[in-house]
């Protein structure tokens, strides 16, 4: 199929998130057609360099034989099967396994989604579930950090403290809350790394005396802040 054809019907049809409708509809999609390592080739033939990774998620670059002929030995054995009903199967048990051997401490048990966003969905029913078997179910507030990004599910978004996943969206729900971002640029502390260490704990220290500490059922933050802006924390002294 000639890729203009496929530009219309990209503009037909697929929705593409995180983008601008209108300037995506007047510019149409860059279609990209193969990947090997870091580098992915358009359907024009230009190369281009994936410093992104896909979406931060290509790791191990594209185009890897193992990985290929695993996928398709596994396709051909047993396409799929679900966890539910205590049914299982051999690559989630040992890869459960090898994720628990590299994991620090007592994290020892490994629960799959689908990606990030449902992974943090899933996080905040397992800690409410956690809370609510506890007797404790009045602990249902969740905090997290300006600029941080927990996705773009309903529940991650509000999460989520960047302006353009929440306008016109419902969220965040009144149980979710922020504190100001570690970002040292115009940071209200200045620029020294001490004092903008000291003021987010100051910062985390009030808002969970506000809400009540046996209201406070988790803290989100990444450790570097991905879409946010790739804000990497003030160095402790
Ligand atoms: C910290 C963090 N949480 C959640 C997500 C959402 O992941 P996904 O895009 O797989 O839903 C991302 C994605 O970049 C992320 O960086």
């Amino acid at each position: 199929m000639l890729s203009n054809s496929l530009i219309e019907l990209d503009r037909a049809h697929l929705i593409h998130p995180v983008s601008s409708y209108r300037s995506h509809e007047a510019t149409g999609v860059r279609v990209l057609k193969s990947g090997k390592g870091a580098t992915l080739t358009d359907a024009a033939g230009r190369q281009l360099l994936d410093g992104f990774a896909g979406l931060w998620c290509v790791n191990a670059g594209y185009g890897q034989d193992s990985i290929v002929e695993a996928a398709l030995r596994q396709l051909r054995e047993l396409p799929y099967a679900t966890g539910y009903f205590g049914l299982g199967s051999d690559p989630a048990i040992r890869l459960a396994a090898r994720l628990a051997e590299l994991a620090p401490g007592h994290l020892n048990h490994v629960y799959f989604t689908l990606g990030g966003s449902d992974a943090v969905d899933s996080t905040i029913r397992f800690i409410r579930y956690y809370y609510h078997a506890k007797g404790t179910p009045q602990r249902d507030q969740f905090i997290s950090v300006g600029s941080g990004y927990h996705g773009s599910s309903t529940a991650g978004a509000g999460l989520t403290a960047l302006p353009a996943f929440h306008a016109g969206f419902g969220v965040p729900y009144n149980w979710q809350h922020k504190i100001p971002s570690h970002y040292a640029y115009r940071n209200p502390a200045g620029p020294n790394p001490q004092a903008i260490i000291a003021a987010s704990v100051a910062a985390l220290r009030a808002k969970i005396a506000e809400l009540g500490a046996e209201r406070v059922a988790a803290f989100y933050a990444e450790p570097i802040q991905g879409s946010g802006g790739v804000l990497v924390p003030p160095r402790p002294g």
